[in-house]
């Protein structure tokens, strides 16, 4: 069996060495143009060049759970693309989330900015009823966070493509119950994949539907929300503020608007990162399960061409 790994932006010394540990019957290798063709690929945001070159696998491994950077890409016909399923991920963007909605709900940025000035002053309590958390996207680390919110009680509320029930959490489906979804909801978290449905999907019209001092908090890809919107409805008083983590160009490059608005807190891709051991260990399971035999239907994380994600 023949690995070939291409994961642009990686040190990929580790993952080569992680990955022989844990298949020592595989090869595996660094993909270079002119190398082997491989039966098993790992990936992140390779060039085209690399599945050009590419015409024996049986599946590609993304080291990531958004695949919106390769199904831009022309892949080889009827070969599965398997994502990363949770691998570590939901605990962190639990942590990410919590801890932008709570820092916006207890007033923690303005506490901050009092003590650099040495002032004790108080704030007065807010109603934590007031300030339901709405989550697009139940999915993997969707509903994660969603059952985290739930522990601090804040109102949650989900929102996917298909209909879920989650404990706790008042679920929207479907386009049918996108406005009812944002009509009830004051913070908003985006974990949605980047479709060409959810392209866009936090824009003037949609971020005009919630509750008045609304805070936006965007943890899935840059390219769902519309800039220029949010800063509009920030200055016209309707948004409150908002915690972004991905952005349309990564990095954000020097001199937009968001680094230095004063309601507006930036990091840098960084709320649930790849863990090397967890996917290497993950991606190494479902290698041998399906050289032993078993179907890739019966894999966590196998994605839905038609669906994008
Ligand atoms: P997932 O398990 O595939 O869940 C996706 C969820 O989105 C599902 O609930 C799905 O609905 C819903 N959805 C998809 N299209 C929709 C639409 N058009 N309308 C309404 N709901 C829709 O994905 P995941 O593992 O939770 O990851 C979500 C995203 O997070 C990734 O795609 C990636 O972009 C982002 N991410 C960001 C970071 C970071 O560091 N910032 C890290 C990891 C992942 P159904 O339940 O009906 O299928
Ligand atoms: C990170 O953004 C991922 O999709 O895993």
């Amino acid at each position: 069996m023949h690995i070939v790994f291409c994961c642009t932006d990686t040190n990929a010394a580790p993952w080569l060495q992680g990955l022989r540990e844990a298949l020592p019957e595989a090869s595996i290798e660094n993909w270079q143009p002119g190398g082997q063709a491989g039966d098993y690929a790992v990936v992140w945001a390779p060039p085209q060049a690399f599945f050009d070159s590419q015409h024996a696998l049986k599946a590609i491994f993304n080291t990531g759970a958004g695949v919106d950077a390769l199904m831009k890409l022309t892949l080889p016909a009827d070969v599965p693309v398997v994502r990363l399923d949770d691998a570590g991920m939901s605990v962190q963007m639990a942590e990410y989330v919590c801890h932008a909605v709570i820092r916006h709900f207890r007033e923690f940025d303005v506490y901050e900015a009092e003590s650099s000035q040495a002032r004790w002053a108080y704030r007065k309590p807010r109603r934590r009823c007031d300030f339901a958390v709405g989550v697009m996207g139940l999915g993997v680390l969707g509903a994660r966070v969603c059952r985290a919110l739930a522990q601090f009680d804040f109102p949650v509320l989900g929102w996917s493509r298909s209909p879920r029930q989650l404990d706790g959490v008042q679920c929207f489906s479907g386009e049918a119950g996108f406005g009812d979804f944002l009509a009830a909801t004051r913070i908003l978290v985006c974990l949605l994949p980047l479709t060409p449905e959810t392209e866009g999907i936090m824009r003037h019209d949609t971020l005009r539907q919630l509750k008045p001092g609304a805070y936006v908090i965007n943890v899935a890809r840059g390219a769902h929300l519309v800039d220029e919107d949010l800063l509009s409805l920030i200055d016209s008083g309707h948004v409150a503020g908002a915690t972004l983590d991905v952005f349309r160009t990564e990095p954000l490059p020097a001199g937009h608007p968001f680094w230095q608005h004063p309601k507006i807190t930036v990091t840098p891709h960084t709320s649930a990162r790849t863990l090397r051991e967890e996917t290497i260990a993950q991606i190494a399971g479902k290698i041998l399960a399906l050289e032993s035999g078993a179907s890739v239907a019966h894999l966590a994380g196998v994605v839905n061409p038609d669906q994008g994600y």
